[in-house]
């Protein structure tokens, strides 16, 4: 996202916060790297913990709220609504949609900026994930994350995967209360993903990233 909408969506301090975070990246994070996670172990939903905040799949009738909300420039709400293996959870506040999450089912599913990653058909992919900035640090997110892989669970998916950007601690954060753990590392020039343990990811092994372009990267 340009800088200049970074800055209307989130602000001037966490627009700040976000280029002083690229120029002096914290230890362990680098925003070249892409981190994939998986589940297998889907947590149960704790919506009562979250009163005032209703959840609900996006429908016809909020695609216009949810494009005027909608902070990713490569998605559209109507690419999430009547289709059946894909689908979006939207967190309401005081009538208002504050966050939603985004699950993708039976497709090469393209990873905005890095390529592509196919899903089997007992898969699911979860993301993209938002959260408007005053309602953030409650946990919002990761009860988000739970609906959307209950809702891809129940149309059969029974592993689930994201990618985060290597700098991007708070949806990390949230990811692994959901359940979620990295399983590989994309660094964004080699033409390889590194598992991070092989051994306990093996099953795995055939899984495939395309390059944006035409190179295939094995796991
Ligand atoms: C990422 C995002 C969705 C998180 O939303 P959220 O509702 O605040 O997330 P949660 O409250 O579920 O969890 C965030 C966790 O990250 C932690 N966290 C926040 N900032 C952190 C940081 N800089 N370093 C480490 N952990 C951090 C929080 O403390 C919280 O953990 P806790 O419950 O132990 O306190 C939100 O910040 C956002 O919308 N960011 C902009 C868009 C984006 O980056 N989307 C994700 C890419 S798909």
């Amino acid at each position: 996202m340009k800088v200049i909408e970074y800055l209307k969506r989130e602000g001037v301090k966490a627009t700040v916060k976000k280029i002083g975070e690229k120029i002096t990246l914290k230890p362990g994070a680098d925003s070249r790297k892409t981190l994939f996670l998986v589940c297998s172990d889907f947590k149960e939903s704790r919506r009562d913990q979250f009163p005032g905040y209703a959840f609900a799949r996006l429908a016809e009738d909020d695609l216009d709220a949810f494009d005027e909300f909608n902070f990713f420039q490569h998605i559209k709400g109507c690419d999430y609504v009547g289709r059946a293996d894909d689908g979006a959870v939207i967190c309401i506040f005081e009538k208002t949609i504050c966050a939603y999450a985004c699950f993708e089912m039976n497709k090469v599913k393209r990873i905005h900026g890095t390529g592509q990653f196919e899903l089997a058909s007992d898969e699911a992919w979860i993301g993209p994930c938002y959260v408007a900035k005053e309602h953030r640090g409650r946990g919002l997110n990761g009860e988000l994350i739970r609906t959307a892989s209950a809702m891809a669970a129940s149309r059969g998916a029974r592993r689930l995967f994201t990618s985060i950007n290597g700098a991007n601690f708070a949806s990390q954060a949230s990811f692994e209360k959901a359940g979620f753990e990295t399983f590989a590392i994309y660094d964004g020039k080699s033409k390889s993903i590194v598992a991070t343990d092989s051994a306990r990811f093996g099953i795995f092994e055939n899984k495939v990233m395309i390059k944006e372009g035409t190179e295939r990267i094995a796991l």
